[in-house]
């Protein structure tokens, strides 16, 4: 990851020199005396480019001084009053795509003192950090082809401030974010036939060292757990099932712990209800769910999080076979529940029921948040743009949409309810594990409630959200990492002592 350190204002002696810039107003302190002292060249420049400051606007000279530093980056902040946490993670975002494979080793981010409403002393020194570290992320295990011009050259960043304490505590809570966001996006990118169910445990059995316990199970302990519907789906495959367990005590010994419960299917092809050719290679990232949980658990035992958190993966590939389960199978779920199987590719919901039910069984979690790949209908309704949130609990949802408002990691509520759930109903079994087209989420959603006692609980549809395919702010095209902030923010607001 992008190495970051915090320091007073100096002018840098080498490498990349960024400077900030508002719309409308006076200039910033260090772009005034950086123009001055390269005789207005800085500001011929940006009127060149038209740049007036909004966020997102970036403008850049290369060899401006006849030694030393290497080019000057000015970066749009957009307006003073309008300053928020995610303003400065954007900035840092920016800085840090354009200068990841430019040839640049190392850039410095002159932040002059900045007030922002509800922003700590320090924030925005740490969020600019937080971006950059965010964006500067390749995955380049499988190339080995590049050219020298197009490796990733940025090493380090440092960002000057005047709250150089401040920011390097608020940073120290970051890093760990960052870091398993990087480890998230790994186990997504990477290809199926190297990131199978047993491959992926092996992963995160490495965990073990920061802390956590890490159990895993594979087919013969969940057949005497009775999970049916989780091993149907592995079923099918060459590939064993693993069912991971992480456990971080960081909080009181008697209180009830945390669960989040992760899909995990390194691959779905839809089984024997095949899904089409075209761009089923994107079914590689069904386990995003999972690698979120494992992210989430990483994220917990790196910052010493004071809370007590339990996480469950789902591990399965999903093949046609002459061994994989028929469209009507019915299988029987640990919850006892039976289910006909009316679609082999509906079986995320079928290794959650199992995933679900044990995680209440063995650990009376205070409440349950599950991350799932779900359904291709969430992304018709809320694009790429949020999650879909469907819950039992308006507290642990209102709880999850403020905690998504605060990372920029959104999460939209949907609705439940009976008139939903009766779709579910089968001729033969206690349910069938598709509705109609219609609500396709929801239905996928309330068939998970199925098997969720009286407890809190929380359903994330991510199908929209750990992939896309285009560049943003704080993620290249590809992975995103998608929840772990959400999470992070969730346990770190509400639930630590
Ligand atoms: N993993 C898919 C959902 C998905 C689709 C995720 C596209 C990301 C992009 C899931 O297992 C699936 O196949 N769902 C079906 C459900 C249907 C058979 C009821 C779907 O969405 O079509
Ligand atoms: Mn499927
Ligand atoms: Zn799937």
């Amino acid at each position: 990851m992008l190495k970051i350190s915090f320091s007073r204002l100096a002018r840098p002696k080498t490498g990349a020199i960024v400077v900030t810039a508002y719309k409308g107003g006076a200039r910033t302190p260090s772009l005034a005396v950086l123009d001055r002292d390269l005789r207005g060249m800085v500001g011929r420049a940006l009127k060149s480019a038209r740049f007036t400051g909004r966020a997102g606007e970036i403008v850049e000279l290369l060899q401006p001084f006849a030694r030393g530093p290497s080019r000057v980056l000015v970066v749009g902040l957009g307006e003073r009053a309008k300053l928020k946490a995610a303003t400065f993670e954007t900035a840092g975002g920016l800085v840090a795509a354009r200068l990841l494979s430019s040839g640049e080793s190392h850039a410095s981010i002159m932040l002059d003192q900045v007030e922002a409403a509800g922003l700590a002393a320090g924030e925005p020194a740490a969020r600019l950090a937080f971006g950059a570290a965010l964006r500067a992320y390749r995955f380049d295990a499988y190339r080995t082809k590049l050219k020298a011009e197009e490796k990733a050259s940025l090493k380090s960043l440092s960002v000057q401030c005047e709250t150089v304490s401040e920011s390097r505590r608020l940073w120290a809570g970051l890093e760990p974010v960052a870091d398993s966001v990087h480890f998230v996006r790994d186990l997504v990118t990477e290809p199926a036939n190297i990131l199978y169910p047993e491959e992926f445990a092996r992963r995160v059995k490495e965990l073990e060292a920061l802390g956590l316990g890490v159990e895993i199970l594979g087919p013969k302990e969940m057949k005497k757990l009775g999970m049916g519907a989780l091993l149907g789906v592995a079923q099918g495959s060459v590939r064993e099932a693993r069912l991971v367990v992480l456990t971080w005590n960081g909080g009181p010994p008697d209180a009830k712990p945390l669960a989040f419960v992760g899909k995990g299917v390194c691959f779905d092809t839809g089984g024997i209800s095949l899904k089409p050719p075209g761009g089923m290679e994107d079914m590689k990232w069904d386990m995003g769910g999972a690698a979120v949980v494992a992210g989430l658990m990483r994220t917990l035992a790196l910052r010493k999080a004071k809370a007590n958190a339990v996480g469950i993966l789902g591990l399965v590939e999903n093949m046609p076979d002459g061994n994989a389960q028929r469209p009507g199978d019915v299988v029987t779920s640990a919850s006892g529940q039976t289910i006909e199987v009316i679609n082999t590719d509906a079986e995320g919901r079928l290794v959650l029921a199992d995933a679900v039910w044990y995680v209440q069984d063995r650990f009376k979690p205070q409440l349950i948040v599950d991350l799932a790949t779900l359904t291709g209908a969430i992304i018709i309704s809320l694009a790429h743009e949020y999650a879909g949130l469907f819950s039992n609990d308006d507290e642990l949802a209102r709880r999850l949409s403020e905690a998504g408002i605060a990372e920029s990691e959104g999460v939209w509520r949907m609705p439940m309810g009976d008139a939903y759930d009766k779709h579910l109903a089968s001729a033969i079994a206690d349910m069938k594990n598709v509705g109609p087209r219609e609500g396709g989420s929801i239905t996928a959603a309330q068939f998970i409630q199925r098997f969720v006692k009286d407890v809190p609980w929380a359903h994330l549809d991510i199908a929209g959200t750990v992939w896309i395919n285009e560049a943003r702010a704080l993620h290249d095209k590809g992975a995103t990492g998608y929840g772990v902030r959400l999470l992070n923010r969730l346990v770190a607001d509400h639930y630590e002592t």
